[in-house]
């Protein structure tokens, strides 16, 4: 694959243009890296319209087989897996190509004992260990969908994403260690499966040794494997079969399993890894994400080991033992390529800087960010104190929806700046429009950002709700795939990400709608209404601000603020807490009834001269008292 990577500004520029004046004959070439049971008939099918695309139509493989049997050649004693436990004293492990190919095809086995087989849906709520990755492959490898719902959610945020794909199997742990803290996964499970009519197994791996009864149709892991051998040949695939659903937020109360695809998803995500990061065949690369965002699916499972590379698996936090513990484990684990959220940068950067230069950091390369805009101050702190002025940093803006990156420099390859996500990646057509619907010519211009062409990851449906997949990405401008983002563009033709222009707030690099946490308060039977905003925050980017309309006869209190947090941490987790809560008499509306957000998120900011017109609100006497009361 290395061939692949490209090297210079004038290369990147020529392979662009290829990548979109032939864009078939470009993705042809780069998909026939990889090893296909068949080869594909057609290369792109599209209708942005209906919507359908598909890729590499009629060619039959297996993801799995690319990742590891592929390698094992001249890899097999290379490290695949570095394990770093959450506990510093925990021994680290090294998980080689040939291990890592005998334990997926072993628990692939496991699956097919508890009767799984091709296109079930098994969820996966797993801490971060790597049976998680060997879970994963081992779906993908015996044609199953994985579901990974991250550990972090509640019991009825998991149920809904179980019920959802009506998922088969069930694959969680004891418990997972996050800190000095043990989140207890079983007894979270256990609550959801009440409402989850279609598992019929569930395996649980002991990772904690927390006291646990298993019940009717739960196994041990340990105890599954013991049974079966490690010869498993992969499941043949078609191209555009699904590979995996990852649910994402949105701007009504349901998530959206977002489809993705065998061969696309392989091709696109192999080639933006190797070169954005610009990995090299002995690097070794670091993504602090959790596999139960797609960034984990992307960059820390398939895009790396489809190169072969070595990826580190890090189950702990950034704070444990102490704010220093990312740079230690750079150090520990010579890490070369390091990727990471500007949250936990900005957390990382308010603490003493000694906590960094007590590492040696020598060793890296590249460092990369994801998720959110960063700032420009983060950036810099990152530039200096990790990266020593010395390491190229790609701003990587991308989404659930488009399984790999779309806008991003090419480390010391294309140029970085601060704040910019700069340039899309070959394949990607990026462009602005206006507010009438029109692209914008100009160089120099800003605009809601929108995609032209398809690339070969983009997800293919919402499962289950093809109409809201039309509705919320091809129906805002015709032809094209709305994202969602904001985005300027500057004499440069490079762009940075603006933010959101939807209900959607990004807490902490964590992708969240405001119905959602709207439906949970509203549940508490004290509630009348609530509208949720956004409001800057120095660590998590933003924070949530809730106005909330109460009964009557109901005395604002603080008590009533912990509960509202609380039921808002039991639906959908405490990700999606609200930093402030302030008790309204109404909420201001439009004459047909809709929530006016933009000015409770002028009122949450303190921006009170330009509230625009009001009068035409069907209860503008509310803004007033809201102003009054803000917190
Ligand atoms: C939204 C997608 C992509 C994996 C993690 C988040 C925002 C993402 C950037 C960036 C500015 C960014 C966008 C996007 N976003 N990366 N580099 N600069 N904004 O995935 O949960 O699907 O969220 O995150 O608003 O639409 P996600």
């Amino acid at each position: 694959m290395q061939h692949l990577r490209i090297k210079s500004l004038q290369e990147y520029q020529e392979t662009y243009q290829k990548s979109i004046e032939q864009p078939e004959q470009f993705w042809d070439e780069v998909a026939n890296n990889f090893v296909w049971r068949k080869p594909w008939d057609k290369t792109l099918e599209w209708d942005f319209a209906k919507p359908e695309v598909k890729w590499f139509k009629g060619g039959k493989l297996n993801i799995t087989e690319n990742c590891l049997d592929r390698h094992l050649e001249e890899r097999a004693d290379k490290t695949a897996i570095i394990f770093e436990p959450n506990n510093p004293n925990e021994a680290a492990q090294h998980i080689t190509y040939k291990e890592l190919h005998s334990r997926v095809c072993q628990f692939s086995n496991v699956l097919k004992a508890n009767n799984v087989s091709k296109g079930d849906r098994v969820c996966i709520y797993m801490p971060m260990v790597p049976e998680l990755a060997i879970a994963t492959l081992a779906c993908a490898r015996i044609g199953a969908v994985h579901s990974v719902v991250f550990a972090g959610f509640s019991a009825k945020a998991l149920a809904s994403r179980i019920n959802d794909s009506a998922c088969k199997v069930l694959l969680t742990a004891d418990g997972g260690f996050r800190g000095d803290k043990i989140t207890p996964l079983k007894s979270i499970a256990d609550e959801a499966l009440q409402e989850c009519p279609s598992i019929e197994k569930t395996i649980i791996l002991n990772r904690t040794n927390l006291e646990v009864t298993l019940t009717e149709n739960q196994v041990w892991w340990h105890e599954e494997l013991e049974k079966v051998n490690d010869v498993f040949e992969a499941v043949e695939m078609d191209a555009e079969d699904m590979l995996f659903i990852l649910y994402t937020s949105g701007s009504t109360g349901k998530p959206k399993g977002m489809v993705h695809t065998c061969g696309g998803y392989m091709v696109y995500t192999a080639y933006s890894f190797l070169n954005v990061f610009q990995y090299q065949e002995n690097d070794v690369y670091w993504c602090t994400a959790d596999i139960g965002w797609i960034t984990g699916h992307s960059y820390i499972v398939y895009g790396p080991l489809l190169n072969g590379a070595t990826t580190v698996l890090f189950e702990g936090v950034p704070s444990y033992p102490d704010f220093g513990r990312f740079w230690q484990v750079c150090e520990k684990h010579k890490v070369n390529q390091f990727y990471t959220a500007p949250t936990a940068i900005r957390a990382l950067a308010k603490h003493p800087t000694s906590l960094v230069e007590k590492y040696d950091l020598s060793n890296l390369k590249t460092l990369g960010t994801v998720g959110e805009p960063i700032n420009e101050e983060a950036w810099h702190w990152y530039d200096e104190h990790v990266g020593k002025m010395n390491c190229p940093i790609v701003d990587t803006w991308w989404q659930t929806e488009t399984g790999g990156i779309m806008m991003s420099s090419l480390a010391g390859v294309t140029k970085d700046k601060p704040t910019f996500a700069t340039l899309p990646l070959p394949g990607i057509q990026p462009i602005l429009m206006g507010t009438e619907g029109i692209e914008i010519m100009e160089q120099v211009a800003k605009g809601r950002l929108a995609i032209k062409f398809p690339w070969p990851s983009i997800a293919r449906t919402i499962y289950g709700d093809h109409e809201r997949y039309k509705q919320v990405y091809f129906s805002t401008f015709k032809n094209m795939y709305f994202p969602g983002d904001g985005a300027l563009r500057d004499e440069d033709g490079d762009y940075r990400i603006t933010g959101r222009v939807d209900d959607v707030i990004i807490v902490s690099g964590h992708n969240l709608g405001t119905a959602p946490i709207e439906n949970a308060i509203n549940e508490h039977e004290q509630v009348v209404e609530s509208a949720i905003v956004g409001f800057p925050h120095d660590i998590k980017g933003n924070a949530l601000y809730a106005y909330v309309i109460l009964y009557n006869d109901v005395l604002p209190s603080e008590f009533l603020k912990i509960e509202i947090n609380q039921l808002i941490s039991d639906k959908i987790g405490p990700i999606a807490k609200c930093d402030k809560i302030q008790f309204v008499s109404g909420l201001p509306k439009t004459r047909s009834g809709k929530i006016m957000r933009r000015i409770l998120r002028k009122i949450a900011i303190n921006e009170l001269d330009n509230l625009g017109d009001v009068s035409t609100l069907l209860n503008p006497e509310v803004v007033e008292e809201i102003i009054k009361c803000r917190i």
